[in-house]
């Protein structure tokens, strides 16, 4: 079994219940905490349009919730997409819970497509490390 198939199953699940009755484009999410918990998240959309939330900004509010907070992996998928990638809003969030080699799993239906690193995403990110 590949390492990322248990974030994938994850995600898949999480998928499934997808909330998109107006893109009709369910996404699934899962990371993986440096404690080894795996929490997941499907994007949930609103009547008014603007309210929704992409599933990877689900999947790390749970992380959160649950007292965890470092990101060492995180793994993104579509069923419509062959190669889906984290919206830019998202990117800003893994990236405040991650390190720059952090890796990122971008998939399609089925599986694995293509792995990049947090910084591979977002180059010269915004971040207050050194300013506060
Ligand atoms: N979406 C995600 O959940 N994650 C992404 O990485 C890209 C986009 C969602 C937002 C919206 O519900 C739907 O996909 C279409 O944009």
């Amino acid at each position: 079994m590949m390492s990322h198939e248990d974030l994938f199953k994850a995600a898949k699940a999480a998928m499934a219940n997808s909330h998109s009755p107006y893109s009709k484009f369910p996404v699934g999410a899962a990371v993986r905490a440096t404690s080894g918990a795996i929490y997941a998240g499907c994007n949930i959309e609103n009547a008014s349009y603007p309210e929704g939330w992409c599933a990877e900004t689900s999947a790390i509010s749970h992380m959160i919730v649950a007292g965890d907070t470092q990101i060492s992996e995180v793994l993104v998928m579509s069923q419509k997409m062959d190669k889906i990638t984290p919206c830019g809003g998202c990117r800003q969030r893994i990236s405040e819970f991650s390190q720059s080699d952090t890796p990122v799993y971008l998939c399609d239906a089925n599986g694995v497509v293509e792995t990049v690193t947090i910084a591979d995403l977002l180059p010269a990110s915004f971040d207050l490390d050194d300013h506060t």
